[in-house]
């Protein structure tokens, strides 16, 4: 199992497919899995019930999937947040950290309104504050980085494959 992590819109979702793709793997998506089991949006869930609850839903899911058939694993941005989930994702798959930085985040996601933790006044300022936390954590989890930046998706595919 590959697992990517990294901040929401570094490009989890978008470079994990393509990478299922080339290495003829299926394409797992946590986020995507935790919305089947709740049956209705992260963000609804969010306001709802808040993060917590969202939190202690991804560390089971996440549990399980690592303990899953093979697959390319894109996981939610603050999955790395937990220890518990730190080594699951360490121990039982191979992780890339996808880095991005907070600018390039930003510009990637201005307009996007399905994250709860951006519909704030100063979102830019939300992802500096969030990468300040996360980058230590995504480092920790990662058994090596790709930093986004200026590569086309498809080259960044190929520096994943270059590095599995
Ligand atoms: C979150 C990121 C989201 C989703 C949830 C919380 C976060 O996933 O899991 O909204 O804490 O960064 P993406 O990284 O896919 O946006």
């Amino acid at each position: 199992m590959i697992s990517l992590v990294g901040l929401p819109g570094s490009g989890k979702s978008t470079v994990g497919r393509q990478l299922a793709r080339r290495l003829s793997l299926p394409f797992l998506d946590s986020d995507h899995l935790i919305e089947q089991r709740l049956g209705c949006s992260i963000r609804e869930f969010f306001d709802r019930e808040g993060e917590a609850r969202f939190r202690d839903l991804e560390s089971t899911v996440l549990d399980e999937l690592t303990q899953g058939p093979s697959g390319v694993l894109s996981t939610g941005g603050g999955s790395v947040l937990r220890p518990i989930n730190r080594s699951h994702l360490h121990e039982r798959t191979q992780v890339v950290y996808l880095r991005s930085s907070p600018d390039e985040v930003f510009r990637r996601l201005r307009h996007d309104r399905t994250r709860p933790l951006l519909q704030v006044d100063d979102p830019l300022q939300r992802l500096r504050d969030l990468f300040a936390v996360r980058d230590p954590l995504y480092r920790e989890t990662a058994h090596f980085v790709i930093e986004t930046g200026r590569p086309s998706v498809a080259t960044l595919v190929n520096m994943i494959v270059m590095q599995l």
